[in-house]
C-alpha cells in the first residue's frame, strides 16, 4: 500500500474544512482515498472535493449539538463507518482575549464553546459510532500555547486548548479498550486565514519566523502532515500524546 492509500475505504469528520489546517487535513485525507466530510461555518472552499475522492461539505455551527449529530449520523448513514475524527475549527479573538483579570466573560463563554465544548460534542457523537466500526482515531488541534504563560495573555484562547488537551487524555484511556485514540496536534505560528495578519505584514511574519529555530512559520501542510501519521495505523501505538510542530520554538529555553 502506497502512503496515498492507506486511507482507502475509512471514512473522516473534519472540523474547521473551511480553511486553514483542516481544509488542508480534508484535502489530504481525500487524496489518501478517504471518504470525507467537512464541516465549519464557511462555505465549501473553492475546489475541495474535485479530486478522486468526493469530499462532502456540511455548512453549519460546532456549537450547536444538534447539528453536528445530524452531520455525523448522515455521514455513517452514507459509508457505515465512521474511523476518523479531527478537530481543527477554533477561534482566536485577536485584541479582545486577554488575561482572566479582565476579559469580557461573555468572550470568555464563546471561546470555550467554540475551542472546548464543540470538541465535546463531535466526541460525544464520533464515539460510538467509532466503537460500532470496532475503532478508530482521533486528532484535536490545540496549540504551544497553551504548554506556556505568554506576558501578552490570550487566557481564554489558552485554556479552552489546555482543555481540549486534557480531555484527550482523558479520552484515550477511556477509550484505548475500545480500539480507539486520541492524540493532540500542538501547532507553533502557522501562516493561515486565522492568521492573515502576517500574510498583510511580512515584516510582522519575519520577525516571528526569526524567533523560530528552523527559521520560518508554520503551513498548513506541516500540521495536516503530523495529523495524518497520528491518524494513520503507523501511529497504532500511539495514543494520549502530544505532539509538537513549531519549528523547535518550544525547544527554546
Ligand atoms: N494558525 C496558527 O498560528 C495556529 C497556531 C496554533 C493553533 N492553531 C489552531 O489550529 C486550528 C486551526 O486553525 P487555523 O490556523 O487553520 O485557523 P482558521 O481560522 O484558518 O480555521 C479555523 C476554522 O474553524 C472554523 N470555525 C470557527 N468557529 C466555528 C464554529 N463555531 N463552527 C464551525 N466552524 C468554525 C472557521 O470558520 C475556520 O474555517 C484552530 O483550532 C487554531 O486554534 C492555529
Amino acid at each position: 500500500m502506497t502512503r496515498f492509500e492507506r486511507f482507502s475505504g475509512r471514512s473522516a469528520f473534519v472540523t474547521g474544512a473551511g480553511g486553514g489546517m483542516g481544509l488542508s487535513i480534508a484535502r489530504d485525507l481525500a487524496d489518501a482515498g478517504c471518504a470525507v466530510t467537512g464541516f465549519d461555518l464557511k462555505a465549501r472552499p473553492d475546489g475541495l472535493g474535485e479530486g478522486d475522492t468526493p469530499v462532502a461539505y456540511v455548512r453549519g455551527d460546532l456549537t450547536d449539538e444538534a447539528a453536528v449529530g445530524r452531520a455525523i449520523d448522515d455521514l455513517f448513514s452514507r459509508h457505515g463507518r465512521l474511523d476518523y475524527l479531527v478537530n481543527a475549527a477554533g477561534i482566536l479573538l485577536f485584541g479582545k482575549d486577554r488575561s482572566a483579570a479582565e476579559i469580557d466573560l461573555a468572550l470568555w463563554d464563546r471561546v470555550m464553546a467554540v475551542n472546548l465544548k464543540s470538541v465535546v460534542h463531535t466526541c460525544r457523537h464520533a464515539i460510538p459510532r467509532m466503537r460500532q466500526g470496532g475503532g478508530g482515531a482521533m486528532v484535536h488541534i490545540a496549540t504551544i500555547q497553551c504548554l506556556r504563560g505568554d506576558p501578552a495573555p490570550q487566557d481564554a484562547y489558552q485554556a479552552s486548548k489546555a482543555g481540549v488537551t486534557a480531555l484527550s487524555k482523558s479520552l484515550a484511556v477511556q477509550l484505548a479498550g475500545d480500539g480507539i485514540r486520541s492524540n493532540v496536534v500542538h501547532p507553533g505560528p502557522t501562516l493561515s486565514p486565522m492568521q492573515r495578519r502576517w500574510q498583510e505584514d511580512p515584516r510582522a511574519a519575519a520577525r516571528v519566523a526569526e524567533q523560530i529555530p528552523l527559521g520560518r512559520l508554520g503551513t498548513p501542510a506541516d500540521i495536516s502532515r503530523a495529523a495524518l501519521f497520528l491518524l494513520s495505523d503507523e501511529a497504532s501505538f500511539i495514543t494520549g500524546a502530544e505532539l509538537i510542530v513549531d519549528g523547535g520554538l518550544m525547544a527554546l529555553p
